[in-house]
């Protein structure tokens, strides 16, 4: 089942609940947070305290992408805030297997993520654990940065591997999806479609309309997904 994931990152922060509600009415079937630093990358968002005003103007599973050096530290915060779902990056993590369990450890789904530069083999002894793996199609940091096609293959890779180990993981794609992507990452595997800027516009009045460019994603999502059958 294909889900699209607005991220709120290109959101107008000043109507955040207008605005994810608009999504929802546009087939949203999770919201997508991103938490940066500025140490692991070059941004810094929110924390803990918007994603417990996001829980309550949406029952929708709240997706925290942790993009920060400590995971650790903060997954417990998230949760108590209303996080649903949490990943963090492989590359920050060194002990992968235990920051998973503690994870789930608060009752939330425990998901993986790999920068473009990272290959999935890196994965191969927690696949098992996550729920879910995040394949970055961008790096992380920005919204409305340009796709950057070699990252399909992780894709397919994933879906692979998933068929021959029979395991259980969703694979999620995040960055630069839009409607000129969004079939190529369809048909690569991907089933839970983050986007910021197709969904939130860019500031462009003539595209501020996240129920109407949310319907337009799913659409062709889906249809891509057709013919992939
Ligand atoms: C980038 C974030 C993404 C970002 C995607 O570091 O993880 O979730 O919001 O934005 P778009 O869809 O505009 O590339
Ligand atoms: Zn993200």
């Amino acid at each position: 089942m294909i889900e699209l994931a607005p991220s709120i990152l290109s959101a107008d922060f000043a109507r955040l609940g207008e605005q994810v509600r608009a999504a929802c009415e546009g087939g949203a079937s999770v919201i997508h947070v991103d938490i940066m630093d500025g140490h692991f990358v070059p941004n810094l968002t929110i924390g803990p305290p918007v994603v417990k005003s996001l829980r309550k103007v949406t029952d929708l599973p709240l997706d925290c992408h942790l993009m920060i050096d400590n995971p650790d530290e903060f997954i417990p915060r998230f949760a108590d805030a209303g996080a649903d779902w949490i990943s963090v990056h492989q590359e920050v993590c060194r002990h992968l297997n235990r920051t998973l369990h503690l994870i789930k450890s608060h009752n939330c789904l425990a998901g993986v993520v790999i920068n473009p530069a990272t290959p999935v083999e890196t994965l191969a002894e927690v696949l098992d654990i996550a729920d879910y793996v995040l394949v970055m199609s961008v790096n992380p940091g920005f919204g409305g940065q340009k796709f950057i096609p070699s990252t399909l293959h992780k894709m397919r890779q994933l879906s692979e591997i998933r068929s021959q180990r029979r395991l259980n993981y969703r694979i999620e794609v995040d960055g630069g999806v839009a409607l000129e992507t969004v079939s190529d990452v369809v048909r690569a595997g991907a089933e839970i479609l983050v986007a910021g800027h197709a969904v939130f516009g860019s500031g462009d009045p003539n595209k501020d309309d996240p129920r109407k460019n949310a319907e337009g994603l799913l659409k062709a999502a889906t249809e891509a997904a057709l013919v992939k059958v």
